[in-house]
């Protein structure tokens, strides 16, 4: 019976033992594999009886204290703990354990992907390696001896430095590896499997050389190579940005293809999944190279915001993956369009968070209550985490930030702390005052931010309102300190730009000397993450689009404007659009700005960004008034698509600021051209005649959104080509399951039973079932209810299969309370199915519960 029992923050407790060193020996075999655990064990607290170690899945072997075996009535084994009765204050435990990597399907632990054994510990996976203090706080050196067949698995890796290799009977062989840096059991990782090895090198600042491997399949050390780049970008940025050097002889990567979530910063022992770290031109797209360049540099920055100075208590998460979201999001701003990327972050926030936010699951960056801490891997913790960060660096502006990072570092280096602790060494190090900011920790739910204007006597007032959703226990949500950065346009220029600090729940702000009323840019940079609420006339939207200093606000002026329309046309389908809109579009076009920040302008809002905006909506609604407001832009504008896009069609395939600019407005403008039917023989060129996976992607995602008749053939040639390439076969399974056709769910079922779909790989899993329910909303939502059934039939497999990727593909599903009643009836109808399953996982029980509370 599965323990369904909540833990609190409130309830948290120092270790009452330590482990000041642990040695680990492996054997590795299929069904079968021995771990033999040595520890160095101290009672830390003198009350304190018995040492209860956790352990999850495991077949006990053997149990000695110092070398002596332990009589059985002195502990007592459950399936989750190991309780022993031990009355020395400084002992020896051994522990022998056997586990089963070949069955581990939910890819937590020791499992198998393809023929390699890997590890996956975060959160609490190494309690299915052995019994252990399975909490970030207990800190221990440890040792690996990885022993398996020398034929099978040449490669033998874990954390640290080599220490001693050698051959051993019936064709086995041994490695020996020694990680000087205490770390928690998390970070651990051991992998033994038989790759193709890219090696490179950096010299740090201090000249000391680190070796840098990178593990691939075999095969595919060919795509291994912006990988490697990319790991030497991170390594020189770290050092030029925070003065932060790595701090090991090695440094490893090693990509599978059976992996839960992007990758993982096990200390010196990176393991990816690979889809973030192979790619060539003819197989990746640019946002394939853009995220692997970001997901190596995340996972690097990790080595010091999260490995040197890790977490206390999983509550805490957001101290490291907040942080490190930052540091890789100014280090992608720093390797390509600064703008650019901020536009890109601030759409997954609002269009993935802010419902997270509105859902069920809400939660503040920092939890306080947690059933399965894989529930917590969120958008929240992250990408608002990521927000709350950029808030401090903003308040404090970019040198007391430094600072502040600094003197972190100095406090905290070897040890596990909390958020508070990191806040504090901000406001120490920079003297700004940080209380009233902490609320950001431990409220949920996005604030709405209102702006009112006001103008008489040559004076511009503006007066700011929040307005903070109540939270979960009931209680009123409280006002946030909110920097809000703005600029002041007269006479087409910027004539000032201030940041404002809002601390309560209303304040104005008079500004003099102006012969009219200002327009107003508010939020520049976003400075907040917040919802806006403000009326400016198209007119002034128009004026903030052309002259705004800020980027950003100039892209959300486009954006405010097509959101209103769209919501006009929700409202009443009739909605007539004013030609006026024609004439801001075209001014996009015409002006003088770079191709993907074009690109950025010319799109949409998405589904998800509307359906965030508006109470308890029709989903059709919102897909039909998004697809006529892109109809009579076309319409009204074809010529200038058209030029735009003969315009940058580019020559042969480079991944490189400029072309891949160029690519994305081409394809911006292919989408919106592929409306017409006239214009949608450029589709079928495109896809024949592209030499990139972008355009060949591109070409394929007009053919499936609009249903062209070409798309069988293009589907059945892609599948082909790359039918050996699983990566890309991700990619067709999910525009198979994008496809706009009343006949889907014929085509979801034969895609189920296609040779080269499997639920237990989840990267497979979310191509099909994830893209279908996020990326499909008209045939998803259908009124039927066939698209809600059809995602809680697969959820209901993979609750077996892997709770982790079960619960993270149910979100569309438990967020319900955004659609129209009818809606509302048959998502919860599935749901309510799903909690009479038979061993329903605690990862889908927690958001079952929430979501039907
Ligand atoms: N810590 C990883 C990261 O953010 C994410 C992760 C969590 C991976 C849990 C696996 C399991 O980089
Ligand atoms: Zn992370």
């Amino acid at each position: 019976m599965t323990d369904f029992t909540a833990r609190y923050l409130s309830d948290y407790q120092v270790s009452n033992f330590s482990i000041a060193t642990v040695d680990l020996t492996f054997e590795l075999a299929d069904t079968a594999t021995i771990v033999t655990s040595t520890m160095a064990i101290k009672r830390e607290n003198k009350n304190a009886k018995q040492l209860v170690l956790d352990g999850e899945q495991l077949k006990l072997v053997s149990l000695q204290i110092n070398q002596q075996d332990l009589p059985e009535s002195y502990y007592q084994v459950s399936d989750t703990q190991l309780a022993l009765d031990i009355s020395a204050d400084e002992f020896i435990l051994t522990i022998v354990t056997e586990i089963d990597p070949l069955n581990n399907t939910s890819l937590e632990g020791l499992f198998k992907s393809g023929g390699a054994f890997c590890t996956q510990c975060e959160a609490e996976g190494f309690r299915r390696i052995t019994y252990y203090l399975d909490r970030p706080d207990v800190m221990s050196t440890f040792s690996t001896k990885v022993i398996a067949d020398k034929k099978s698995y040449p490669y033998l890796l874990s954390n640290g430095n080599k220490t001693a290799a050698g051959d051993l009977p019936q064709g086995k062989h041994f490695t020996c590896w020694q990680d000087p840096h205490p770390k928690p059991c998390y970070l651990f990782a051991v992998v033994a499997g038989d790759f193709d090895l890219l090696e490179g090198s950096f010299t740090t600042q201090d000249k000391r050389n680190v070796a840098l491997e990178i593990f691939v399949d075999k095969g595919n050390l060919p795509k291994a190579h912006h990988a490697m780049a990319s790991l030497k970008k991170s390594m020189l940025w770290d050092e030029e940005t925070f003065g932060l050097v790595y701090d090991l002889d090695i440094y490893m990567i090693v990509a599978v293809d059976f992996f839960n979530m992007g990758a993982m910063e096990n200390k010196g022992l990176n393991v990816f999944n690979s889809k973030f770290v192979l790619a060539d031109n003819e197989s990746a797209t640019d946002t394939d190279f853009f995220n692997i360049e970001a997901v190596i540099g995340h996972e690097y920055f990790h080595n010091w915001t999260g490995n040197r100075v890790t977490c206390r208590d999983w509550f805490q998460l957001s101290l490291k993956e907040g942080l490190t979201v930052f540091r890789d999001q100014q280090f992608s701003a720093d390797m390509h369009s600064a703008p650019v990327n901020r536009i890109k972050n601030v759409r997954l926030l609002r269009s993935k968070q802010f419902a997270e936010d509105a859902g069920p699951m809400a939660h503040p960056i920092r939890p306080e209550k947690v059933l399965e801490m894989n529930n917590f891997y969120t958008l929240t913790v992250y990408e608002k985490g990521a927000e709350v960060i950029r808030m401090i660096n903003t308040l404090l502006g970019a040198a007391k930030f430094r600072k502040g990072m600094d003197l972190y570092f100095a406090r905290f280096d070897g040890m596990a702390v909390t958020c508070d602790d990191f806040i504090n060494a901000m406001s120490d190090a920079s003297g700004v005052d940080l209380v009233l900011f902490k609320a950001w920790y431990h409220q949920s739910g996005t604030p709405i931010l209102s702006v009112e204007e006001g103008f008489s006597n040559e004076q511009y007032q503006l007066t700011l309102t929040q307005t903070n959703p109540s939270q979960k226990d009931g209680s009123e949500g409280k006002a946030l300190h909110i920097p809000v950065a703005i600029e002041l346009i007269e006479n087409n220029k910027v004539i000032r730009r201030q940041l404002l600090e809002l601390t309560s729940e209303q304040q104005t702000w008079t500004f003099d000397n102006f012969v009219e009323k200002p327009v107003l840019a508010v939020l520049a940079d976003f400075s907040a993450p917040v919802k806006l609420s403000i009326n400016q006339t198209d007119q002034e939207l128009a004026t903030v689009m052309a002259f705004a200093d800020d980027e950003f606000c100039r892209w959300d002026a486009g954006q405010q404007l097509m959101l209103n329309y769209i919501k006009a046309l929700i409202d009443d389908s009739s909605f007539a659009l004013p030609n006026s809109l024609l004439t801001t579009y075209q001014a996009i076009f015409d002006a003088n700005t770079d191709n993907a920040f074009k690109a950025e302008q010319l799109s949409l809002p998405s589904f998800d960004e509307v359906v965030a905006e508006i109470a308890q909506v029709d989903p059709i609604k919102v897909v039909n008034a998004i697809a006529a407001v892109k109809l009579f832009l076309v319409t009204g504008l074809t010529a200038s698509f058209e030029k735009t896009f003969i315009d940058n069609k580019a020559s042969a395939y480079k991944y490189s600021g400029e072309e891949v600019g160029q690519r994305a407005l081409k394809n911006v403008c292919l989408s919106y051209l592929s409306l017409l039917e006239q214009q949608q023989s450029k589709v079928v060129e495109q896809y024949q005649s592209s030499d990139n996976m972008t355009d060949t992607l591109a070409a394929l995602a007009c053919s499936a959104d609009n249903n062209l008749v070409d798309l069988a053939g293009q589907l059945q040639h892609f599948e082909q080509k790359w039918h050996s390439t699983a990566l890309v076969m991700d990619k067709w399974f999910s525009l198979a399951a994008q496809q706009c056709s009343t006949n889907i769910f014929s085509s979801l079922d034969r895609l189920l039973a296609h040779p080269l779909f499997s639920l237990k790989n989840p990267n497979r899993a979310r191509s099909l079932v994830g893209n279908f329910s996020v990326n499909n909303p008209r045939y998803f939502h259908c009124q039927s209810g066939q698209g809600y059934q059809f995602l809680a039939e697969q959820i209901a497999l993979l609750n077996e299969i892997n709770p982790q990727v079960a619960s993270r593909l149910i979100t569309p599903l438990i967020q319900f309370r955004s659609f129209d009643l009818p809606r509302q009836k048959l998502m919860r109808a599935e749901l309510e199915k799903l909690t009479t399953l038979k061993n329903l996982s605690k990862d889908l029980k927690e958001k079952l519960d929430a979501a039907l509370a």
